[in-house]
């Protein structure tokens, strides 16, 4: 088994910027598991599933044609969705919303288990998502759980969407935060929660170079890298 470094925490807080620059620094692979559970919901619209029928969504988790394809230094990670390039389409805030309605379903969260965890078969692997300490690799050596107050996420958010050019109001984007944590902490299943023995880091007044360091400095105290 790998070394895995686990980080979970709510949308928004930083985590899928400090795994990239984790895994780029330590040679780790990255498993980007909400990429799962938005290609999911993309995959149950075209193929006509309702978001609470549970046992086609297990049955389409199981039999969806994913592949990642590395992208350019910079450039984020293609995602190929039954041979089609779904990219931009994946982190649309309305993708997440969707992945976040077909999360919650035990019988797809079981269909996604052995995916993720085949991913720390060779090497090191950061994974990114809500359960990764608590129930995916839930012996993980390091699990970090990444948070940051909503408004400073929201902010964070409306950068990030107007860079691409997505056209965002700031109120709207609170509200899709909030009801976005409320749907991931409020499930019964795998609620979004920090393992007993996660390390908790609060970025709201921090850059995202000083909770890598941070981050850093404490693999390198747990002697993991
Ligand atoms: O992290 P990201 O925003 O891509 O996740 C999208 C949604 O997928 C989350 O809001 C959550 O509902 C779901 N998710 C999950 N378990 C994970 C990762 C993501 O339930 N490990």
């Amino acid at each position: 088994m790998s070394v895995v470094i686990a980080v979970d925490g709510p949308s928004g807080a930083g985590k899928g910027t400090l795994c990239v620059k984790l895994a780029k620094a330590l040679g780790f692979s990255l498993l980007d598991s909400g990429a799962l559970y938005r290609i999911l919901g993309l995959a149950s619209v075209d193929a006509g599933v309702a978001v609470d029928d549970e046992p086609a969504l297990a049955e389409l988790a199981k039999t969806i044609d994913v592949d990642f394809v590395p992208g350019e230094p910079g450039e984020p990670v293609g995602v190929m969705l039954n041979g089609i390039d779904v990219t931009s389409k994946v982190r649309l805030e309305s993708t997440g919303a969707l992945a976040s309605k077909v999360a919650p379903h035990p019988m797809v969260r079981a269909a996604l288990l052995e995916t993720q965890r085949s991913f720390a078969q060779k090497g090191g692997l950061v994974a990114d998502g809500r359960d990764m300490g608590t129930v995916v690799f839930n012996d993980a050596p390091l699990k970090i759980f990444l948070t940051a107050s909503a408004q400073a996420r929201a902010e964070r958010r409306l950068l990030q969407l107007q860079s691409k050019g997505e056209d965002v109001n700031f109120a709207t984007l609170l509200d899709e935060i909030e009801a976005r944590d409320a749907r991931d902490m409020g499930r019964a299943e795998s609620p979004l929660r920090p393992a007993d023995d996660a390390w908790q880091l609060d970025s709201t007044t921090k850059s995202i170079d000083e909770v890598f360091a941070e981050v850093m400095a404490e693999a390198q105290r747990r002697q993991l890298v």
